[in-house]
Order: C-alpha cells, then structure tokens, then sequence
C-alpha cells in the first residue's frame, strides 16, 4: 500500500515510519489514523521478517503535536465519539504489536503525540522532547488512551497534574517520571531505537510477543494477567525456540532461533 502521511523506510530489517506532515508539525489528521491503522493491522503483520518498528515525526521540531486541530471544528457527540473508539483502536494493534515498537521523540510529542508514543512499547527522548496532553485547552480530554495510559507510567497524581495543568514536561522530567526509557542527545533518538530492537533481535521472538501480551493483559479489565503469565509460560515450554534456547545455554553456545 502506498501513504500519503506515512514515509516507510527498512533499515537493518527494522522499519521506520515517519509520520509526515511537517508543515502541521506532524499533527495526526483522519488519514494519517486511517494509515496507522492499515499499517499496523495489515502490512506490518505481513513482513514477517522485520525485528521491530520505529514511529518517528519528520523534522527536528516535533513527533507528533497532537491530533489535527483544524479536523476538530468539524465534530459532535457521535463523530467524536466515533473518532475516539477508532483511535483507540488503532493505538491497541500497535500496543498488541508482537515485535517491539518504540517511539523516538525528537520534539513535541502533545495530546495524540504523546498518546502515540505511549502506545509504543517504549519511548526514546531526544534532549529538545516535550511531553503534555494539552486537551483541556481546547476544553476537551485526550481521545486516544493518553487518560489510561499516562496513569500506568507515571501514576494516577502527575497524570492528573499534567492533564489538568496541560503543562509540558521535557526529557529529563519525563525520563524521571518513568514516561521516557532513554533520553539521547538530539538527533541519535533513532540510533537508540534501533540498538534496542537488535538486542531484542536475537532474543527468541516467541518469547518476547508473549511478553508483550503479559505485560499487557496487566492493564486489561478484562483479563487475568498472571493467568495469562501461566498459559503463555507453557505454550513457550513447548516451542522449538525453547528448547533451543535452553539448550544453548547448557552447551554454552549462542542460541539459534527459529521462531517456531
Ligand atoms: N493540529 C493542527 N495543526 C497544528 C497542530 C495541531 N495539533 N499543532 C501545530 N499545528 C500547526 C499550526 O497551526 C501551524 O500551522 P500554520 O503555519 O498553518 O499556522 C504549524 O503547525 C506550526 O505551529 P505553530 O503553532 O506556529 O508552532 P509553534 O512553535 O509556535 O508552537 C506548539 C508549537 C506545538 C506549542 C503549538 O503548535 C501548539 O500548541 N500546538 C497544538 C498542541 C495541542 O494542543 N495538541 C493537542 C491537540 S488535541
């Protein structure tokens, strides 16, 4: 499939795509949304080959500065609420992605920014990053998980404090809050990215999607996550990845995985 907002690049079998709209400081609009959710649900699925993906926003100035304003004149109750069901949607396919996604946040990552990049599974801030959900500006809330998801990071008294205040944060302050993993110098966000999706490269891959479904069944309503841990436990008990695994630690060599 071809986009129109989305630039899709393979380096070292990672892919990177850029959300690309500069001019508008990366702003998500509906087709920018409706492309994430055809990447992530449908051609991402299919390069089996891929280690991992990296969400990135075109330019040094900023990821993503939140969804495009100019779109939100146009809604009422059921447009904005259908608006929000399918973003949420969306951003779960790339939390339930089975590699790892991370973002790499060069500058404002704001209301959907930042909700897209907690989507990820992890976050890489440059030094010149900014976090903020700056909804209630427009006399609105975040639409796209950033209520949930900003609590499980930094805990239910700075999400509120960020979400009511729509104060922005910077690296440092989102590394120390448990938001961003790294923080890098500008310009090597993606550099960093990349080092941590080949470490977890050579790790089984089965192994590490079922991580991926643990960790987040904990913040399910709807499932039990050390039951989850169980099941997925023994289903990777039987796979060929583990006992190779296994074994080459025994025969204290490098294991050579399959992914069966
Ligand atoms: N939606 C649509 N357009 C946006 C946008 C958004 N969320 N954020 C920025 N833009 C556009 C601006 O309208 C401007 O376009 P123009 O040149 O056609 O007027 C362009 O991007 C550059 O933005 P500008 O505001 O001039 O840059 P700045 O450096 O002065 O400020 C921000 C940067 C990020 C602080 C500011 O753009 C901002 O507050 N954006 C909105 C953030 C927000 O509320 N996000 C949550 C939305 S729910």
């Amino acid at each position: 499939m071809t986009y129109q907002n989305l630039l899709i690049t393979e380096e070292e079998g990672i892919l990177i795509v850029t959300l690309n709209r500069p001019k508008a400081l990366n702003a998500i609009n509906d087709l920018t949304m409706q492309e994430l959710g055809q990447f992530f649900s449908e051609d991402a699925p299919k390069r089996s080959n891929i280690k991992g993906i990296i969400l990135t926003g075109a330019g040094d100035k900023s990821f993503v500065a939140g969804a495009d304003i100019k779109e939100f004149l146009a809604l009422d109750v059921e447009k904005a609420t259908n608006k929000s069901r399918t973003g949420n949607n969306i951003f779960f396919s790339i939390e339930r992605f089975p590699k790892p996604v991370i973002a790499a946040v060069q500058g404002f990552a704001l209301g959907a920014g930042c909700e897209l990049a907690m989507a990820c599974h992890m976050r890489i801030a440059g030094e010149k990053a900014r976090f903020g959900q700056p909804e209630v500006n427009l006399g609105i809330i975040p639409g796209y998980g950033g209520t949930q998801r900003l609590v499980q990071y930094i805990g239910k008294g700075k999400a509120l404090e960020l979400l009511l205040t729509a104060d922005m944060i910077g690296a440092e302050e989102a590394y120390r809050l448990g938001l961003a993993n790294h923080v890098v110098p500008a310009g090597e966000e993606i550099t960093k990215a990349k080092e941590i999706i080949n470490k977890i490269g050579k790790k089984g891959p089965i192994a590490v999607a079922k991580c991926i479904e643990a960790v987040n069944a904990y913040f399910q309503y709807d499932a039990d996550g050390y039951e989850k841990e169980i099941t997925e436990f023994g289903n990777a008990a039987g796979t060929v990845d583990f006992k190779e695994g296994a074994g080459a630690f025994i025969e204290k060599r490098r294991a050579n995985f399959v992914g069966k």
